[in-house]
This record gives C-alpha cells, sequence and structure tokens, in this order.
C-alpha cells in the first residue's frame, strides 16, 4: 500500500480528525480544537493514501529532552497495516535526542511495547475528567 506521510498540517480535513478519534473510543473536540493542537505541537504526522487522511499522530516536547506523545489513530479499516508504527518511528525520529512518554488506550499496550516502550512504575496525572480516566481504565 503506497501512502504519503506529512509533517505540513492540513488545511482541511480537521473534521476527519475529529470523526477518526471518535471513531476509534478517544477523546474528541470540534476540529478547530484538534487544528490548534496540533498547530501548538512540536512534531505532527499525518499519513495520507490516495489523497485521503488515514491516520495522524503528533508529540509535544521542548526539542531537546523530554517529548510526549498524543492522538496517534488510524481509520479503523486502515489499522494493523503498518501506519501506526510509521507514525510512531517518525515522531521518535524526529526527536532523537528526547525521552518519550504517552498514556496507551488501555489494552493497545502491545503495539508501544513492540514500539521500545515499557510501562511507567511511577506515572501520575491530573485529568479535567478524573471520574471518567478512572472509569475508562487509565488511573487508580
Ligand atoms: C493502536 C493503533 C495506533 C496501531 O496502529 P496500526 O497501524 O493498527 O498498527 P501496526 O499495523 O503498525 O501494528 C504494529 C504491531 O502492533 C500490533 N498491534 C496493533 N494494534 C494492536 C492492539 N490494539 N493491541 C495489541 N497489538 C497491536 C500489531 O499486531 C503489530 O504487531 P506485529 O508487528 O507483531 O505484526 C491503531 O490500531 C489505532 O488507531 N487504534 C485505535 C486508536 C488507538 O488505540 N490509538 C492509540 C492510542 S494510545
Amino acid at each position: 500500500m503506497e501512502i504519503e506521510i506529512k509533517h505540513e498540517l492540513p488545511d482541511s480535513d480537521w473534521e476527519i480528525v475529529s470523526q477518526t478519534l471518535k471513531a476509534v473510543g478517544m477523546a474528541y473536540y470540534e476540529p478547530h480544537v484538534h487544528k490548534k493542537a496540533f498547530e501548538n505541537s512540536h512534531t505532527s504526522i499525518f499519513v495520507y493514501y490516495i489523497g485521503r487522511l488515514i491516520g495522524f499522530g503528533r508529540a509535544i516536547s521542548d526539542g531537546v529532552y523530554q517529548a510526549a506523545i498524543y492522538d496517534v489513530a488510524i481509520i479503523p479499516e486502515f489499522q494493523k497495516k503498518g501506519i501506526g508504527t510509521t507514525i510512531i518511528k517518525n515522531i521518535l525520529s524526529n526527536l532523537p535526542s528526547c525521552n518519550f512518554i504517552l498514556y496507551a488506550m488501555p489494552g493497545k499496550e502491545d503495539f508501544y511495547r513492540k514500539l521500545g516502550f515499557r510501562k511507567m512504575k511511577t506515572g501520575m496525572a491530573v485529568f479535567r475528567n478524573a471520574d471518567n480516566m478512572k472509569f475508562r481504565g487509565f488511573t487508580e
């Protein structure tokens, strides 16, 4: 499958970002909110297949030693074809001196494990929607 990988933010397609995150059960917002989040990120990756946006991901970072990965999602029909791996590898190689953290969707840990991620023992978080994040299995 021939895919195109872009770091530049798309002019449109923010509706697809919102819809994809919703479809895969991740937090989603109005399209303009995602646009702002990606604009304010250090590294953004967008994957296209025949001109159609099919996956994306981003990292916030100081650009030197710390980074965090968010909003990695592939449209369901294009999952398990190596696109998620491509996105993560692109993000990691774009910030070669950084440590990376992320929190995986419950059940998706093995995807990240295969890419070299290890479970953190002391990860802590303040979530605005704390009850919901507990209910969904992210926190104690
Ligand atoms: C999780 C996700 C990003 C993985 O991307 P993908 O393109 O489907 O995965 P890849 O094809 O690159 O898979 C790479 C490896 O991870 C494994 N893998 C993929 N999804 C997995 C999952 N849900 N659970 C466990 N392993 C998984 C694959 O089997 C593959 O293993 P292999 O190399 O031994 O064959 C994608 O399925 C997705 O968008 N899921 C819904 C949203 C989501 O959960 N995002 C992550 C938020 S933390």
